[in-house]
């Protein structure tokens, strides 16, 4: 039920501010738990998982409903690289919205505290682990998640130091410099761009 309108729908907005806002909440329990003692750094990583879980739900409902549905049409005064750049960075970052949390699931499951210490969904039921990462013989195990936590860290790199930036300073550019209110596109409260 898309029309030619200049910003994206209702759903797609909610979906990219909680998503947003979860992945932004999951960097800083993991930065936080780094400077803690174990006790109170296990309590802040179980909330990590949860949310980076919900991460994962939330970012394949967010696809299937990006391939359904029309996005706002970029606007006719970008220029050729912005058009590519714009579209790579937000390609990029369904990858690691859903890359993310996968190597972050693999990387417990290869561990014998997945059986001690589930992933908790808010109380509500256990997230599975991925069994044959759980059921691995304990020599195999200690280097599976070693890889997937090289995985997952690397993966948390390019989305914290590559994609975020880019993204943040691409829509203050348009906002402040081009002053084209592409924030609009994505703010519901803002002026939609002409
Ligand atoms: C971790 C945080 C974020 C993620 C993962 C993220 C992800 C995305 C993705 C995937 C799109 C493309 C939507 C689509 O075409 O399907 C998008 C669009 C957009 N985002 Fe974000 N975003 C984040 C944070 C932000 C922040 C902080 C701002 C504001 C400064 C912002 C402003 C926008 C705007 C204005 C668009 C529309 C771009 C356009 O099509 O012209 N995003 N975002
Ligand atoms: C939105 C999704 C996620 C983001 C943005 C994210 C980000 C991060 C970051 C930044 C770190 C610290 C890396 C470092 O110290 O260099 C980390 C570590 C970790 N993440 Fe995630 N993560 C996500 C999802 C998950 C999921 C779904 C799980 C498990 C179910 C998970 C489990 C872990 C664990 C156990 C660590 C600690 C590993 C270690 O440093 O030894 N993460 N994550």
């Amino acid at each position: 039920m898309s029309t030619a309108s200049s910003r994206y729908s209702t759903v797609a907005m909610i979906l990219h501010w909680l998503i947003a806002a979860l992945i932004i909440a999951n960097v800083a329990l993991a930065w936080t738990a780094d400077e803690m003692p174990r006790s109170t750094a296990a309590g802040l990583m179980a909330w990590h998982k949860t949310f980076g879980i919900s991460v994962l739900l939330l970012s394949l409902v967010r696809l299937v409903w990006r391939l359904t549905h029309k996005s706002p049409p970029l606007g006719d005064h970008l220029k050729a690289w912005e058009r590519i750049l714009a579209r790579v960075v937000h390609w990029a970052f369904y990858g690691l919205m859903i890359g993310l949390p996968l190597t972050g699931w693999a990387l417990v499951s290869a561990s014998p505290l997945i059986k001690v210490y589930p992933i908790d969904m808010f109380g509500l039921f256990h997230w599975p682990a991925i069994g044959p990462l759980a059921n691995l013989p304990p020599d195999q195990m200690k280097g599976a998640h070693e890889t997937w936590e090289e995985v997952h860290h690397l993966l948390a790199k390019v989305l914290i130091y590559g994609l975020i930036p880019l993204h943040i300073l691409g829509a203050l550019k348009h906002q402040f410099l081009d002053k084209d209110n592409e924030l609009g596109r994505m703010i519901p409260f803002m002026k939609a761009p002409k």
